[in-house]
């Protein structure tokens, strides 16, 4: 909609994981290294979690193109809320089993021997499970099962699991100790401090067509640092939205009170976040009526 008005080439705070716009912050670097580095070495369970809208999605979706350049097998099941069955016939989907699809004996023989063949050729295979804070009980108990398949070499399946702090907390408890033992390597996300704000915001505007931002004065960031607290998905819907008040207003530059009505508009909490007095809108006169 404000394309044409800023010169953007698309747009460039959208909601989506794309990896074309991402932004190489230190630890997404690590991150996205670590994923890689530990289906490539098939280290078995790779762990990331993050709060929400940190960009776990965004490093699965890099991860995927990796492993897509790299001709390496894998299934991404990115709906956690399966049935066992469902989850069997959603890997036997995306890794092309040719078997009833809807039987997990048969979905099972087929991926052993998909898994076998590869590790033959010196492939790798990997499932990429997202959102798996929501994963039932069951299918993390198949998914460890999966885990375990491993010829002398090393494990046939290399699996990576992202998802919320809590997933951190759901593999406490007792009956995932067994899984929880075989994660060899953990990543962690966590919001951008204020100069990764900066670099973020300057990223995406360039990646849109406009490598100097002056869009957003550097005041106008470190004020939006603090009301999105460094989240990625927040600082791009305050971002998009400023850019449609500021296009709406006919201005190039956003300001401190275009972020005020965004905030408002957005019911966004932050720390130290003024609370607005309610003044009544009619002072009662208490003097005592004149007799
Ligand atoms: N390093 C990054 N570079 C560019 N964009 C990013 C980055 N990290 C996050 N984002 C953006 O932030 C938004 C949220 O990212 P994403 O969906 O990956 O978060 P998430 O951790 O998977 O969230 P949820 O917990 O809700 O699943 C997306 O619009 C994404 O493009
Ligand atoms: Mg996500």
């Amino acid at each position: 909609m404000y394309n044409a008005f800023f010169g953007f080439r698309e747009s460039p705070f959208n909601l989506t994981p794309d990896p074309a716009f991402l932004y190489r912050s230190q630890q997404h670097e690590e991150a996205l290294a670590n994923l890689i580095y530990g289906v490539q070495s098939r280290k078995g369970f790779v762990v990331l979690t993050g709060e929400v809208g940190t960009g776990k999605t965004t490093m699965l979706e890099c991860l995927q193109d990796f492993l897509s350049a790299h001709r390496i097998d894998f299934a991404y099941v990115f709906n956690s809320r399966l049935t066992v069955d469902q989850f069997f016939e959603m890997v036997a989907y995306d890794l092309d089993l040719q078997c009833n699809r809807s039987s997990k004996t048969d979905v099972l023989i087929a991926l052993n021997q998909l898994l076998i063949a590869n590790a033959n050729e010196g492939r790798t295979t990997a499932l990429i499970l997202d959102e798996a804070h929501n994963l039932e009980w069951d299918v993390l108990e198949e998914v460890r099962l999966l885990g375990n398949l491993e010829n002398r070499r090393g494990k046939l399946l290399q699996i990576v699991l992202a998802g919320q702090p809590e997933f951190d907390r759901k593999l406490d408890a007792p009956a995932l100790r067994q899984l929880k033992q075989r994660i060899a390597l953990r990543c962690m996300l966590r919001p951008f401090r204020e100069a990764e704000t900066f670099e973020y915001i300057q990223t995406r505007m360039a990646k849109a067509g406009m490598p100097n931002q002056t869009v957003f004065p550097p005041e106008l960031i470190a004020e939006i640092h603090l009301r999105s607290q460094g989240i990625p998905r927040l600082i791009n819907a305050i971002c998009d939205n400023l850019l449609l008040t500021a296009f709406a207003m006919e201005s190039k530059v956003a300001t401190r009170e275009m972020l005020d009505e965004v905030s408002d508009d957005m019911r966004l909490e932050w720390p130290g976040k003024a609370i607005p007095v309610s003044r009544p809108r009619f002072s009662r006169d208490i003097r005592e009526p004149a007799v």
